[in-house]
């Protein structure tokens, strides 16, 4: 569970900002306005950071997140900009548009910040307290809507210390959000498509395309629901078999562990990662997509995996498991 801390609220003065920036390097959470919603940031680098974030949201279910970045140079460091990509990022950036794209080689972004996907949403703010903090901590900011999970979007910060109040660091006041909405979402993967209506309109992004957009397809997670329900292929699934709740390991397989304990056979397995040797959900949810994805590479017949508590993080990770481990 959380541990409760003190929530701070002040005006993005410069101290303020700065120790914003120190938070976001110690894997602290911050929410700062943008000119769509307020947005609860953490380090998009810090796969523990990131655990914390989804976490103090409620509910937790690693839906993918916007990695927020200052300009389009920073964004092509993390993804793969096709030219309508990039027609849209000189027509839109900064502003309330988001890309989602295909990650690029050596993205720094953590895996469970993405959902294991190979697609990542950027997007560059406008508002001058999001450009500020970008620019003072030098790196990607991911960042959803400050606020609980299931509730709205918030627009000022007494929205978000109403949700937030006691499970994040720092809020950063910068007055009622300008736009109200969320950003609009376009994937640029193949033909662009429509994820989500938002601070841009649709006609407005048709013209500068010079075509329709087309609607989005199963597959991609579009706010923060499945298109339809079971819409398993909007998180990673390894090619290879996954057991869940494993109590020993049989020959040909790989373990996935969590905690101190082994279990019968352990030593028989082919390949062993463990999502927590100490048992700290947190960790073990930053490690999560990355050890899915090492032992789907390791060429065994089946991942076993060990049983996770479904407390807190659990809730989420087994959920993610379960999908994993869904006959496809
Ligand atoms: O205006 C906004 O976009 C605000 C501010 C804070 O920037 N952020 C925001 O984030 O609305 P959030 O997490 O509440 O919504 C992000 C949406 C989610 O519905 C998620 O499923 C989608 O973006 N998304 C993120 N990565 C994706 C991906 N790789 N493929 C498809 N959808 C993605
Ligand atoms: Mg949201």
């Amino acid at each position: 569970m959380t541990v409760p801390v003190v929530t701070q609220m002040l005006k993005p003065e410069a101290a303020a900002m700065a120790q914003a920036a120190r938070i976001f390097s110690l894997g602290g959470l911050v929410a700062f306005p943008t000119e769509t919603v307020y947005g609860l940031g953490a380090d998009a680098g810090n796969g523990e950071a990131v655990a914390r974030l989804y976490e103090a949201k409620g509910r937790p279910a690693f839906n993918p997140l916007i990695a927020h970045v200052s300009d389009g140079a920073a964004a092509r460091k993390l993804a793969r900009f096709n030219a309508d990509a990039a027609t849209l990022a000189e027509a839109f950036w900064p502003g309330p548009l988001t890309l989602v794209l295909p990650k690029a080689d050596g993205c720094p972004v953590a895996e469970l910040a993405t959902a294991g996907l190979d697609t990542i949403a950027v997007r560059v703010p406008r508002h001058a307290v999001a450009q500020d903090l970008l620019a003072r901590f030098g790196g990607p900011i991911v960042a959803p809507s400050a606020n609980r999970s299931g509730h709205v979007s918030p627009t000022t910060a007494a929205h978000v210390l109403a949700d937030l109040g006691g499970r994040i660091d720092l809020i950063i006041d910068g007055g009622a959000t300008a736009v109200g909405v969320e950003s609009t979402i376009v994937a640029c993967i193949c033909e662009p498509a429509l994820l989500r209506p938002g601070g841009v309109p649709r006609a407005a992004i048709e013209r500068v395309l010079g075509r329709a957009l087309t609607e989005a397809t199963p597959g991609i997670a579009v706010e923060d629901a499945p298109l339809a329900p079971g819409m398993l292929a909007s998180h990673y699934a390894p090619r290879t078999r996954v057991r869940l709740d494993a109590r020993s390991v049989a020959p040909g397989e790989a373990l996935l562990a969590f905690g101190p304990q082994g279990v019968a056979g352990s030593e028989k397995a082919l390949k062993t990662l463990n999502l927590s040797a100490r048992g700290d959900l947190i960790e073990a949810a930053a490690n999560l997509f990355s050890h899915l994805r090492a032992l789907d590479a390791a060429g065994v017949t089946c991942i076993a995996v060990m049983p996770l508590p479904h407390e807190g993080l659990g809730e989420a990770i087994n959920d993610r498991l379960r999908r994993a481990a869904a006959p496809r």
